[in-house]
């Protein structure tokens, strides 16, 4: 099937889905995002996409990592509970005994051998959406198992690197896109083909986001939209919805942010704290 319908998202697109807040919501009205992630040496990727989360409004964010990163985690998002697993350098068990709205993963993770076992396990057995990012599709590209695991309606936000390990190597743009259709159809799972101009590919659905720039090439700018999106699934946004409006607020802080620091010295953060100037620039 040659038919591919491409849609533009831009402000005009993404309004009419933004979800105001009620006057009688609590926290739990908006959810609990779980980020699970982190090894010795990468935390700032869980701290980055669980400081997002939070700052993209669900109501909590536990984050679970390896023991070396409590502390660090507690003191730099104090916002943030955290839950560490069994190893103190990396992931094995990914057993998390609370009620989570949405899991983020991968970010920062490593594919340890354990790594890759564990997360199998935690596919199996998940029950809510799932974000899968980085090290997480690196596991899905490693583990056939895994891959049979992969739950249907999963976000996957793969950089051009992660793409070609999970679909294999492309001849131009044209077969990159096929390539990630078919792959988007047979799993029934939503992927994020990031880059300048990112293209969210949903079965033979194409969805090309108006927003960002070049400063967003900097360490740490994907693992802050793995937390956005998480955050808005964790509000109650559908998992496509969460990734279009996610994709474009994301761009749009980075836009917004440049204006002041250009593009040169952005960095992961800063896009963190342009999520709500985003926001209000919706209206
Ligand atoms: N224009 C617009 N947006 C861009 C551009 C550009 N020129 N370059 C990058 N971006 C955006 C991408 O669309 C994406 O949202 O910046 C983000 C970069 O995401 P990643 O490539 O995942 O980068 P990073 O956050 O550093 O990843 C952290 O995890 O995926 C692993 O191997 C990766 O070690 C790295 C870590
Ligand atoms: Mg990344």
């Amino acid at each position: 099937n040659t038919q591919t319908e491409a849609e533009l998202i831009g402000k005009n697109e993404v309004l009419p889905l933004y979800k105001p807040r009620e006057k009688f919501s609590h926290k739990g009205t908006f959810g609990h995002a779980v980020i699970i992630g982190g090894s010795y040496g990468k935390m700032g990727a869980v701290t980055l996409a669980s400081k997002a989360a939070l700052v993209s409004g669900a109501g909590k964010v536990t984050g679970y990592i390896p023991k070396c990163g409590y502390t660090v985690l507690q003191t730099s998002v104090p916002e943030v509970m955290v839950i560490t697993d069994k190893h103190e350098e990396y992931l094995i068990s990914m057993t998390i005994d609370v009620e989570p709205s949405v899991v983020g993963i991968g970010v920062g993770m490593g594919t340890e051998k354990e790594t890759v076992s564990a997360f199998t396990t935690f596919l199996e057995t998940i029950k809510v959406p799932v974000v899968i990012d980085a090290d997480a599709i690196n596991c899905l590209s490693k583990s056939k198992k895994a891959l049979k695991a992969l739950p249907e309606f999963s976000v996957l936000t793969p950089h051009p690197k992660e793409l070609e390990r999970l679909i294999g190597t492309w001849s131009d743009d044209f077969d990159k896109l096929k390539k990630t259709k078919a792959f988007s159809k047979k799993h029934n799972v939503i992927v994020v083909i990031k880059g300048a101009n990112t293209i969210t590919v949903f079965q033979d659905k194409l969805f090309i986001n108006a927003t960002g720039n070049p400063g967003l090439a900097t360490a740490g700018t994907g693992d802050v939209l793995t937390g956005i999106i998480t955050g808005l699934i964790s509000q109650g946004y559908e998992p496509l919805l969460a990734t279009l409006f996610g994709v474009y607020l994301h761009g749009r802080a980075a836009d917004l942010i440049i204006e002041d620091f250009g593009y040169q010295s952005l960095l992961a953060s800063d896009v963190i704290n342009g999520i709500s100037e985003a926001y209000l620039d919706l209206f």
